[in-house]
This record gives structure tokens, C-alpha cells and sequence, in this order.
């Protein structure tokens, strides 16, 4: 990924992320692109957007040792601009490969960038946020991104009440335990 040249996002970034947290975990935040501080530090989420995530997620009974938290896009768009279409694109097969190595059983996506590049081009965050759709054995959890709830706090309790159906299949389906994969010899 240091090496890559997909799109011209290379040429302003500082350090490419590609995600922090437990790679063994059933459970996948996607957000849309590295911040300011993210991009000086290499870590998922650690700025302002990042505490609001930390808040979701301790709601959650996650964490960073538990949850894996990763982004449409891993390098940051000058500005903290919305990353295009086509940046978007080139940058997908580092998502897709990380979700073929860690195959996880839900993805909390983040906003309308994460659900439109996962889910549908014309899904509506809107209209469909906090309704689990599954998709090939994944559950598709589509909510808010924390920077919406910064922007607009009246967003904050439609988020938590997604969070609460979010929880409730996690807890059905014991998502929290970490399951290591031992190859066999
Ligand atoms: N916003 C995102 O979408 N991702 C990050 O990693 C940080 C802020």
C-alpha cells in the first residue's frame, strides 16, 4: 500500500492507513477516509471524530482490542474533501482484501460514503441508516459517520437508537469473542 500509485491521493498524504484493531475480530467498522490525525499518525479514528467512535463502540461492549476499524479510503483527500468515485475505486481491492483475510460477520459502516461503496451507489443513509441488511453471510450495519453526529448532535440519538438493534445481534450472536484461525499443517 506505501508503494501504491492507484490514484494521485498518494501525492499529499503522509502515512497511508490501512486499519487498526484486532484483525481476528468478527466485526468491521468502515469509515471513509483518514482525518488530519489520522493521517500524521497512521491510527484509525484517533481524532475528533475518533472520540465520538470510542463512545459508539464502548456502547457496544467493543473496543479497538476486540473491533477492527478501517476506511473506504487510505489515503487522506487534502482538506478532508469527500473522496471521489473514482479514487473510491482504486482504492477498493485494499478493502476487499482485508475482508477477504479477516471474513467478518458484521460491518458497521459509517456514513453514506462506506454504505454507497459497500452496500449500493444508491443507498440512502437517510432513509436506511440502523437497518441490518445481510449480504452474502455479512450483516451490512449502516449507520451515521461520527463527524455527521459532530456536525448536527440532534444526530446523536437516531445513531444510538441504530447502535441498540446494532447490539442486539451482536449479543445473539456472541460477536465479541475473538476466534483465532490456526491453519492446519
Ligand atoms: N473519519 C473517517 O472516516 N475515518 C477515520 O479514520 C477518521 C475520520
Amino acid at each position: 500500500m506505501r508503494e501504491c500509485r492507484r490514484c494521485p491521493l498518494f501525492s499529499t498524504r503522509k502515512i497511508p492507513l490501512l486499519g487498526s484493531g484486532n484483525i481476528h475480530s468478527k466485526i468491521m467498522f468502515v469509515g471513509e477516509a483518514p482525518g488530519e490525525k489520522e493521517d500524521e499518525s497512521g491510527v484509525a479514528f484517533v481524532g475528533p471524530a475518533g472520540k465520538v467512535l470510542d463512545e459508539e463502540m464502548a456502547f457496544l461492549g467493543l473496543n479497538r482490542d476486540n473491533a477492527y476499524l478501517c476506511n473506504v479510503i487510505k489515503c487522506r483527500p487534502p482538506y478532508n474533501r469527500t473522496p471521489s468515485r473514482s479514487e473510491q475505486e482504486a482504492c477498493l481491492p485494499f478493502l476487499r482484501w482485508q475482508f477477504l483475510l479477516m471474513r467478518p460477520r458484521m460491518m458497521i459502516l459509517l456514513g453514506s460514503v462506506a454504505s454507497k461503496a459497500i452496500i449500493d451507489p444508491h443507498f440512502s443513509i437517510m432513509a436506511a441508516h440502523g437497518k441490518i441488511v445481510e449480504r452474502k453471510g455479512v450483516l451490512m450495519c449502516p449507520t451515521f459517520h461520527p463527524s455527521a453526529i459532530l456536525r448536527d448532535p440532534t444526530k446523536k440519538d437516531v445513531a444510538w437508537r441504530d447502535l441498540a438493534t446494532f447490539k442486539e445481534t451482536i449479543d445473539k450472536e456472541k460477536l465479541r469473542e475473538i476466534r483465532f484461525f490456526v491453519p492446519t499443517p
